[in-house]
């Protein structure tokens, strides 16, 4: 049974499975594994500096022949990051009043300081997707310009976008993209918006829903994104009009991704309701697993800093927490596909077996709909 989408043929790809460019955990190794299975393997980009970004992509090449992705936050807080010396004092103090009683428990340093600035990364690392002439550049947590669409296009670059909203996908279409994640509230790690709302429900309407809005107001493919993590997922995507999907938690526990092991093993011994939404990591609101961390940041009632900065201050209590292997203190993005982990396989083996259910499912279906038994 074919499962070719009209996405296929426009990204090149075999199957209509997309890894998510998760900028913590989707190195080479997962990228060029996901398109080697036929796939659309996306290597994360957040954070790094060109030539890191350039050597992502070379070793990508020198394993696959097959296209691929790199992702960026396109986030206006990083572009340029925000300034920090215009953050308040009373701010700064109040963060670190927090993070020092974490500080205190995994025996690190109290800190007062304002964090150092974050680096200026983006458009260098655009400027290397561009002369890399990347397949694909995947965009997320802010829009992609009509000027950055058509100077993508020039270099025969393809542009995903990835929002969590209808009128997001308008304007991602309006700007040229040539397909558009629809990212709904069941979705891992960073919402994909623009500027953060005050209130994490805002943009959080889920996959079920989000996904037939947006293929009712787009012309380009839409992929569904947040809480699909195998072949049923897949096949309910296509029937609500999209024509792929976009996995990320199932993918952070695959051999390939670079998350400790502790995170791989809380995957699989946490259920759906495990996940929170909090903006304590990064300052940006994210889906991760419910942690100490999370959860006293936000009865401390503290602030947080604006993206990144937030997670730069924060710093040093995750790599403690790292090095101890303790979960309680480190961000484990996750979606409430979570409870849909069972194992950590090879990231070829994923695409796989989506593929295996997906063919399945939709011959069981045809069974159902043709009345057979
Ligand atoms: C660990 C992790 C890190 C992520 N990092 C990024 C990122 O850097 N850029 C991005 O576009 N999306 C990122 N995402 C979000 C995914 O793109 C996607 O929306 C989400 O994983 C889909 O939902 P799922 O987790 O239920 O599969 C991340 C997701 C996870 C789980």
């Amino acid at each position: 049974m074919r499962l070719r989408t009209a996405l296929c043929d426009l990204l090149g790809i075999e199957y209509p499975v997309l890894q998510s460019g998760m900028g913590s955990v989707a190195g080479p190794d997962l990228a060029a594994e996901v398109s080697r299975a036929g796939g659309l393997g996306i290597v994360g980009g957040l954070n790094q500096p060109p030539d890191a970004i350039r050597e992502r992509i070379r070793f990508i090449r020198a394993h696959t022949d097959r296209p691929f992705g790199v992702n960026l936050w396109l986030h206006s807080e990083l572009r340029p990051p925000v300034d920090v010396t215009t953050i308040p004092p009373a701010t700064i103090a109040q963060v670190h009043a927090t993070l020092n009683t974490f500080r205190a428990r995994l025996d690190v340093p109290a800190v007062t300081a304002a964090p150092p600035p974050a680096p200026d990364l983006v458009d260098a690392a655009l400027e290397v997707i561009l002369e890399e002439r990347v397949p694909v550049f995947s965009a997320a947590i802010g829009l992609p310009s009509a000027d950055m669409v058509t100077r993508c296009h020039a270099r025969g670059v393809k542009v995903v976008a990835m929002v969590a909203t209808v009128q997001d996908a308008r304007d991602a279409a309006a700007a040229g993209v040539d397909a558009i994640v629809a990212q709904g509230g069941e979705a891992g790690g960073h919402r994909s918006i623009a500027a953060k709302p005050i209130h994490p429900e805002v943009a959080m309407v889920g996959t079920m829903a989000l996904v037939p809005q947006i293929v009712d107001v787009v012309r380009v493919p839409v992929v569904a994104a947040g809480g699909l993590a195998d072949g049923r997922g897949l096949v309910a995507a296509l029937a609500l009009g999209a024509q792929g999907v976009l996995l990320g938690t199932r993918f952070v526990a695959t051999r390939e991704s670079t998350a400790s092991e502790f995170y791989k093993k809380s995957l699989l011994e946490r259920d759906a309701d495990a996940t929170m939404v909090t903006d304590a990591f990064t300052g940006q609101w994210a889906r991760a697993l419910r942690n100490t961390f999370a959860v006293e940041y936000r009865a401390a009632g503290a602030p947080t800093l604006p993206s990144l900065l937030q997670a730069v201050a924060a710093q040093d209590v995750f790599a403690a927490a790292a090095k101890r292997q303790d979960g309680e203190y480190f961000p484990m993005y996750a979606g409430q596909a979570v409870g849909l982990v069972h194992n950590v396989p090879g990231a070829g083996e994923v695409v796989e077996a989506i593929v295996r259910e997906a063919r399945e499912v939709l011959a069981a279906l045809g069974r159902l709909g043709r009345g057979d038994p």
